[in-house]
């Protein structure tokens, strides 16, 4: 039985434990983690294990808020909120970079550079991935992690089986350079716009079509208002996860340690679902029968290809020569 000396340490332990826990836990560090895409899709998952284990790790002293499917910030006022310091950290897709002013990250856009997720992680893991994180500092922002969608779907209100029939359809594209010069090669009118708007926008038909990952299709309901899509996986659509870096290294170092191994971890989780959530998501739009899917034959893959390589010399001046070398040597493209 316990004497009543040893209940009194006893309370005077968790006493002591509350008192240190209380601080962290009343005033906790905040973090939010605004992105546009729904809480369902390797991003939207790798945000929400970034919270968990963040909160896990400094025993609620970080409190991290994920706010999806751009209920605070539409694609570009993310950026400028991020520079601002209303938001603390992001995960934008590669092809948002530009408006930036860090327009080398288009280099992922690059019509038929990788080829798979084995291609991707040779960029994203060496040198050419440090290189263009590490030319985000001078713009306040600090690059903490790649995260990986998939490779993207192309679809459209009418059947775009090869080049030709793209003529004038309204594509829209985020806003990155090279996916204009993309869909220009193809001989279709590129409009950047908003991910937010791309539903409302096929709907109504402001644009005939557009390019996605399948999980980004399925979980935005897309399949609902396009009739036809292509499996082209022409081009890849990734993230990089970035933060404020006034904030970041503001931080306690013990503190921040522990968030650089919640986000290990979830980079390793989110990478590791993202094929399998794209998979996922196809299967459910041909259930669903809304779309029809298209795989191209051999004969129109390289037709694709043709129409769509030359855009990688076009585009060579705004990526720079250099790192678009240096990703061929890795790839081992001639
Ligand atoms: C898009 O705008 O199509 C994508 O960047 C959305 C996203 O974040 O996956």
């Amino acid at each position: 039985m316990l004497t009543r000396r040893t209940l009194a340490r006893l309370a005077g332990a968790a006493a002591i434990a509350l008192a240190t826990a209380l601080p962290a836990l009343a005033n906790p560090v905040v973090i939010k983690f605004s992105h546009v895409v729904a809480p369902d899709t390797p991003k939207g998952k790798g945000a929400l294990k970034f919270k968990e284990l963040a909160e896990q790790y400094t025993d609620g002293a970080v409190s991290v808020e994920v706010y999806p499917n751009s209920q605070l910030y539409k694609d570009k006022e993310e950026l400028e909120a991020l520079q601002l310091g209303a938001v603390q950290m992001l995960a934008p897709s590669l092809a948002k970079f530009g408006p930036l002013g860090v327009q080398q990250f288009e280099i992922f856009d690059l019509p038929f550079l990788m080829n798979g997720y084995d291609d991707l992680r040779k960029i994203t893991d060496g040198e050419v991935g440090k290189s263009l994180l590490g030319m985000l500092e001078d713009k306040g922002i600090k690059g903490l992690a790649y995260w990986d969608n998939g490779f993207k779907v192309m679809s459209a209100n009418s059947p775009i089986h090869t080049p030709d029939d793209f003529l004038g359809l309204k594509m829209r594209i985020q806003s990155s350079k090279i996916l204009e010069a993309q869909m220009q090669a193809l001989n279709a009118v590129p409009q950047v716009m908003a991910f937010s708007e791309v539903y409302q926008a096929l709907q109504t038909g402001v644009v005939d079509g557009t390019e996605n990952p399948p999980s980004n299709m399925f979980t935005q309901k897309m399949h609902e208002v396009q009739k036809h899509a292509t499996l082209s996986n022409h081009g890849y659509l990734g993230y990089a996860v970035i933060v404020n870096k006034n904030f970041w290294e503001g931080l306690d170092p013990a503190l921040r340690e522990k968030l650089d191994r919640a986000m290990a971890e979830a980079t390793v989780y989110a990478n590791s679902i993202a094929k399998e959530e794209n998979d996922w998501a196809m299967e459910q739009m041909k259930a669903a029968g809304r779309t029809q899917f298209h795989e191209l034959s051999e004969d129109e893959r390289a037709e694709w290809v043709e129409a769509l390589r030359p855009v990688h010399d076009q585009t060579a001046s705004r990526i720079g020569p250099d790192l678009i070398k240096q990703a061929y040597t890795v790839l081992g493209i001639e």
